[in-house]
């Protein structure tokens, strides 16, 4: 049974795997090693055009993916996720759609400066990264300065960050540490549905189910200055 499950899966995998970014492997799995020894990700060789790359960080089942890229055909989306079997299944959402602007990158936010080159990405999403509210895991926290920095160098000037949450007190801590470290707030605001940013929103598998609960969803949109 177990044997069938995973010829299955494999199977599964092989149809989808085109949409799965394979980058050289690092040398070690000590992420440090890894960012140093650069494997520098070419957009034209991948996507065949030279349109921007877009960033989406931690993006689950990849709901949210492929509707941007259905909705933006003139950029790239690269959608980064660190769970191997979430992965999988960001992967089949993707052979469903079968959009040519979308690729899937198994990797920890960690390690993202080994692949992308400084000042080469349009804008990155967070969608409702975990909050992680114990002190203990503050530095896990997507937007703890050492990730700030990292999205920092990747963008181009003038690139952005969008953020969504529905924890508050993870929206008033991002706010305060991209206002520290120097990106300049957009937008910020408190109930995204009462907003008018929500005619451009897309809904991501985690944000529906915040909706449907009835909660608000906190929004900010940060940019690195020119
Ligand atoms: C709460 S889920 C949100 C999923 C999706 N963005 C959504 O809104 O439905 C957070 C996702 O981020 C991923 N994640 C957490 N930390 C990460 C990291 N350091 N690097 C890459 N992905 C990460 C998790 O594996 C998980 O799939």
């Amino acid at each position: 049974m177990r044997q069938r499950r995973k010829h299955n899966l494999d199977a599964e995998l092989e149809r989808c795997k085109r949409f799965l970014l394979e980058p050289a492997p690092a040398s070690s799995e000590n992420a440090l090693i890894a960012v140093t020894e650069k494997a520098y990700i070419d957009g034209a060789e991948i996507f065949k055009n030279d349109k921007q790359i877009s960033l989406e960080i931690g993006c689950g089942k990849g709901a949210f993916a492929v509707e941007f890229c259905r909705r933006n055909p003139d950029r790239n989306l690269i959608a980064v996720e660190r769970n191997a079997k979430i992965v999988v299944s960001a992967l089949i959402t993707a052979d469903a759609a079968n959009p040519d602007n979308l690729m899937i990158l198994h990797s920890p936010c960690e390690v993202l400066p080994r692949y992308f080159r400084p000042g080469s990405i349009r804008e990155i999403f967070l969608n409702f990264s975990t909050p992680l509210p114990n002190s203990p895991c503050t530095r896990q926290r997507l937007t703890h300065p050492r990730f700030l920095q990292i999205y920092n160098e990747m963008l181009m000037p003038g690139g952005r960050i969008y953020f969504k949450t529905d924890s508050g007190d993870f929206f008033a801590y991002s706010l305060e540490q991209m206002k520290d470290f120097g990106f300049e707030i957009v937008r910020s605001e408190t109930d995204l549905y009462k907003s008018d940013l929500i005619a451009d929103n897309i809904q991501t598998e985690y944000e529906r189910r915040f909706v449907n609960m009835g909660l608000p969803i906190y929004m900010i949109i940060a940019q690195k200055k020119v």
